[in-house]
C-alpha cells in the first residue's frame, strides 16, 4: 500500500520553520511521505503564529481555504502558537480540525496523527520543559543552511508579547547536544548553520554561556558561517561579543530589536534598556566586530506613543544606521500586559499606519544611501536558492546578510562565490560572479586553518 501523506504549511518566526522540520522528521519515522501540495494528502498541518492579530487571521483564512483540498478521509491538524494560545477554541470554530497542539507538544504528533485518522479529536497543549526533541531526526527544507534550534520559550515578559504565553519559560539544549546536531547538518552538506532562540543570547545550558556555544559550533570542522537569531541586547555580555568577534565563521551581522527609539515607551514596553543602553550596545558590537551591519524590529503605536516619542524612534534609526528593518504597527494580545494600559492611550490607527509610513521610509533612505555607495564592491557569497523557478538567477547572500542576485543555475546550490556588486533596487543587489571559491576540505581541519585557505583563494 501507498504511503500515507502529509503537507504541513508553516507560519511565523524561523522557530516555527525548525519546529516544522522536527514534526516532519517524527512522521517520516513513522512512515508518513512529504507532499508540496495539500491536494488529497492525508494529513494536513498548518504550523501556525500568534504575534500578531494579522498572523492568526491569516491562519484562519487559511483553514478555510485548505478545507477545500481536503479528501473525505484527510485529517487537519493546527500546531503552533496559535494552537497553544486558543486550544480548544479551535476545535470549536473549525469543525474540520481534529488536532490542536502546541510547541511542547510534537512528541505525540505521530500517535495524535494515528488517533485523529480513525475519527478522534484531540488538544495537547501542555508545556514541556524538559522538551527539545533530542532524538528526532528533522527532515531539513532548506538544503544549504540549517536551523538549530538551541533555547526555548523565554523568560522576558515585554508586555506587548504573546510569546511566553506561546511558548512558556526559557530552557536551553546542552551543547554537547548542539554541537552533535552541528556535525550532522555539515555531515548532510551544509556550511552554515542559524542558531535559534527567542533571546538566542540568553542561552545557558548549566555550565555553558552563548559565547562557550559560539566558539564550539564554530570550531566544528566545515562549518563556515554562523549566525543566530534573535538576541537580546540585554545578553551581549563583553564574553559574547569577544566570541563574535574571535570566532571566524560568526557573520559580521546582528539583528538587533530595538522595538522603540524612546525611553519612555521602552519602559512601558518592559524592554529592560533605555534608548542609551541600546546605543551602547551598538557601539560595544561596531567596536569588536569591525564592517558589522545591524538589523532591527521596532513596533510604532504601542500604547501611550507621543509623536515627540515616535520621533525618537525615526532618530534612533538614523543614528545606528540600520541595514534593514522589520517593522510592525503595535497589535494587542489577550492576556498580555499592555492590554491593561489605559484605553485612552490606544494609538489611532491612522495615526500608527502613518506613523509606519514614515517609518519605513526612512529605513528606505538609508539602505539605498548606504548600499548605493556598495556597488563595485566586492564580497563573498553563499549561492542560498533559485531566484525564481524556471529563472537563471540565483539567490545569495552576503556574510553581513545583504541578498544579492547573479546569473547561475540549480547546480550551483550550496557554493561560495566572490561577487562585484553592480546594481541595487535599494534594498537587494544584482552582481555579477568574479570567480568561485574552491571548496574547503570538509574534515580534519580546523577553523584556524579554514582561514587560512580561505585568505589565499580570495587573493
Ligand atoms: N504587536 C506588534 N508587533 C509585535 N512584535 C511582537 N509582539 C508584537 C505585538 N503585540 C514584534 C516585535 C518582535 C517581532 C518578532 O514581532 O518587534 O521583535
Ligand atoms: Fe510567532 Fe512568536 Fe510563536 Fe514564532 S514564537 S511562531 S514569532 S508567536
Amino acid at each position: 500500500m501507498d504511503r500515507p501523506t502529509v503537507y504541513i504549511e508553516t507560519y511565523g518566526c524561523q522557530m516555527n520553520v525548525s519546529d516544522s522540520e522536527l514534526m516532519l522528521g517524527a512522521l517520516a519515522s513513522a512512515g508518513y511521505e512529504h507532499v508540496e501540495k495539500p491536494d488529497g494528502a492525508d494529513v494536513i498541518l498548518v504550523n501556525t503564529c500568534a504575534i500578531r492579530d494579522h498572523a492568526e487571521q491569516r491562519v484562519v483564512g487559511r483553514l478555510g481555504e485548505l478545507k477545500r483540498h481536503m479528501k473525505r478521509d484527510s485529517i487537519m491538524g493546527v500546531t503552533g502558537c496559535m494552537a497553544q494560545r486558543l486550544g480548544p477554541q479551535l476545535l470549536d470554530k473549525a469543525k474540520h480540525v481534529s488536532l490542536v497542539i502546541g510547541p511542547d507538544g510534537y512528541r505525540a504528533l505521530p500517535a495524535l496523527v494515528d488517533g485523529a485518522r480513525r475519527g478522534e479529536r484531540a488538544i495537547a497543549t501542555t508545556f514541556d520543559l524538559e522538551e527539545h526533541y533530542e532524538d528526532f531526526s528533522p527532515r531539513r527544507f532548506d538544503k544549504v543552511k540549517a536551523w538549530i534550534p538551541v533555547q526555548r520559550g523565554c523568560d522576558y515578559r515585554c508586555t506587548y508579547c504573546i510569546v511566553p504565553t506561546t511558548r512558556g519559560s526559557e530552557r536551553s539544549r546542552r551543547l554537547d547536544d548542539v554541537v552533535r546536531e552541528t556535525r550532522t547538518v555539515v555531515a548532510e552538506g551544509m556550511s552554515e548553520v542559524v542558531l535559534l532562540g527567542q533571546t538566542v543570547n540568553s542561552y545557558n545550558d548549566g555550565t555553558h554561556d552563548f559565547a562557550d556555544l559560539l566558539r564550539a559550533v564554530g570550531d566544528v570542522p566545515g562549518v563556515r558561517r554562523v549566525r543566530f537569531t534573535s538576541p537580546h541586547p540585554n545578553d551581549f555580555t563583553d564574553r559574547v561579543i569577544g566570541a563574535m568577534a574571535d570566532v571566524g565563521a560568526v557573520c559580521e551581522h546582528v539583528h538587533l530589536p530595538m522595538q522603540s527609539g524612546s525611553s519612555r515607551v521602552l519602559k512601558r514596553m518592559l524592554r529592560r534598556y533605555s534608548r542609551e543602553g541600546y546605543m551602547e550596545c551598538v557601539e560595544r558590537i561596531r567596536a569588536a566586530i569591525p564592517g558589522v551591519s545591524l538589523t532591527t524590529d521596532i513596533i510604532v503605536g504601542f500604547p501611550g506613543e507621543t509623536d515627540e516619542e515616535f520621533e525618537e524612534t525615526l532618530s534612533a534609526v538614523r543614528e545606528v544606521g540600520f541595514a534593514d528593518a522589520y517593522t510592525f504597527i503595535f497589535s494587542p494580545r489577550d492576556g498580555t500586559p499592555a492590554t491593561r494600559l489605559p484605553a485612552e492611550w490606544t494609538v489611532p490607527e491612522s495615526v500608527a499606519g502613518e506613523r509606519l509610513q514614515s517609518l519605513v521610509e526612512t529605513v528606505r533612505g538609508i539602505a539605498r544611501r548606504s548600499n548605493l555607495g556598495l556597488l563595485g564592491t566586492r564580497h563573498e557569497v553563499l549561492v542560498e536558492r533559485q531566484a525564481r523557478r524556471g529563472d537563471a538567477m540565483l539567490m545569495t547572500r552576503t556574510r553581513d546578510f545583504k541578498t544579492v542576485l547573479v546569473p547561475g543555475d540549480a547546480s550551483m546550490l550550496g557554493r561560495y562565490l566572490t561577487v562585484e556588486l553592480t546594481g541595487t533596487t535599494g534594498s537587494t543587489f544584482t552582481g555579477s560572479v568574479v570567480h568561485e571559491r574552491q571548496p574547503l576540505p570538509m574534515a580534519g581541519h580546523d577553523a584556524a586553518h579554514e582561514a587560512a585557505v580561505a585568505s589565499l583563494v580570495t587573493r
